[in-house]
């Protein structure tokens, strides 16, 4: 088999990347070695910073997202007593849509499987070979069980945290990694209940964080933050709707309840590992980093990765430059550094640690930016998405 990019992993880099490069007559094949059903059933989170919803709509992915997605204009930031509302559009003239990963995931599936480039599901032992030579390849065993070579220019690494790029990178490069594991995990709920506000909550309360985001006019999302060693057995229905009622609440609001389809708890860290290339093989999304979901940036930074990449090969292998693609580790390192920041800061920001100096700290913080335009517009700025520097 020969293509020009080979593209390991189907999630919403991967997928992503090979409709960018199509679109521009660019071949590729995307190898993925879960089924098809597995993909698209992987509950993620639902934030679309403005330039993904632009990027998926140029794409030409935006029909559903716009009918079904909802656009939002702010977020409220709670502690105890207060509710604020923080106003995107009037801060920083940028709206985001709640829209879940699993729903763009499916949407890139679809288009893919109609008409788009190759999308091998449940392959085998995928290893990237040659890559630091000008024609590398990619062995795999097919789902039939035949062993494969897909002969290409380029290997795009997009597999995930637990893939077999970032291996490969760091052990033949100066390479490093940065990580922070949090001490505490969320648990998330998804519910068949309309949503109790307009607007996603972050809420400090001394019982520990929560968030109130959701999936439809019909379906809400919730987040406890809990204990990371936390059994999700030991949380009964009850005990996990007395909890959000306690930390959301508001005089003269009620939490609407309802039954819960889906529980589990999420661990919470930050990982970056530079550079993202080494010769042929490029890394995007979670094989090269991964932020906890506090600021809703995980699905938004693997777009901005592969928007950047995607122009980057197009220049080099139709235009024989090799500027973009010369650059894109650091340029995409410095997105991935400024939302790890923001990621880590809204986490600091709404997290009970214990510590009760941290506590006061929080608070301060969160009084800060529901008084000062300045520190909002900070906020509202960082959580809508920085403008790309394609
Ligand atoms: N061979 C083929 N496919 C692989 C391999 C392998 N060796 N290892 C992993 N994969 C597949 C996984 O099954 C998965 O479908 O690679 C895909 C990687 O997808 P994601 O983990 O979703 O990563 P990415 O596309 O970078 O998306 C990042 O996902 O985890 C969320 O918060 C994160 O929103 C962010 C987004
Ligand atoms: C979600 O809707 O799943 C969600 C929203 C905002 C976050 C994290 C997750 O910060």
């Amino acid at each position: 088999m020969r293509t020009r990019v080979a593209i390991i992993g189907a999630g919403p880099a991967g997928l992503l990347l090979s409709r960018l490069l199509s679109l521009q007559g660019i071949e590729n094949v995307v190898l993925e070695n879960r089924s098809r059903e597995y993909v698209e059933a992987r509950i993620r989170a639902g934030i679309l910073e403005q330039h993904t919803v632009d990027t998926l709509t140029d794409a030409g992915l935006g029909d559903r997202l716009h009918r079904e997605g909802m656009e939002h204009h702010g977020i409220y930031l709670q502690y105890p007593g207060t509710r604020h509302k923080l106003d995107f559009p009037a801060l920083c003239g940028r709206t985001v849509w709640v829209y879940g990963q699993t729903e763009v995931t499916k949407d890139l599936i679809k288009a893919q499987l109609d008409g788009g480039a190759p999308l091998l599901f449940e392959v085998s032992d995928v290893s990237p070979e040659d890559i630091d030579t000008d024609a590398p390849r990619v062995r795999f065993t097919d789902a039939d069980g035949n062993r494969q070579v897909l002969e290409c220019d380029v290997v795009a690494g997009t597999d995930g945290f637990h893939g077999v790029s970032r291996p490969l990178v760091t052990a033949g490069t100066q390479s490093r990694t940065w990580e922070r594991t949090y001490p505490y995990a969320w648990l998330g709920i998804l519910a068949d209940v309309a949503p109790s506000t307009d607007e996603l909550i972050y809420a400090w309360h001394p019982d520990g964080f929560a968030l109130h985001s959701m999936r439809s006019p019909s379906v809400s999302r919730l987040y406890l933050q809990v204990d990371p060693h936390e059994k999700i057995e030991d949380w009964s229905d009850d005990r996990i709707w007395t909890a959000l009622a306690t930390r959301f609440a508001l005089a003269g609001w009620q939490l609407q309840t309802g039954p819960i389809t889906e529980k589990s708890v999420l661990p919470m860290r930050s990982f970056v590992s530079a550079p993202m290339r080494r010769g042929r093989l490029f890394l995007a999304g979670d094989a090269a980093h991964i932020v906890p979901p506090t600021g809703a940036k995980g699905l938004n930074l693997a777009v901005a990765d592969v928007t950047l990449l995607g122009t980057a090969l197009v220049r080099w292998l139709q235009e024989k430059q090799t500027d973009l693609v010369d650059s894109y580790s650091d340029r995409a390192l410095a997105r991935v550094w400024r939302c790890t920041h923001f990621s880590w800061f809204m986490t600091s920001m709404l997290h009970r640690s214990g510590d009760d100096f941290d506590a006061q700290l929080q608070l301060s913080q969160l009084r800060r930016v529901c008084s000062s335009e300045a520190a909002a517009r900070e906020l509202a700025e960082n959580y809508t998405g920085l403008p790309l520097d394609t």
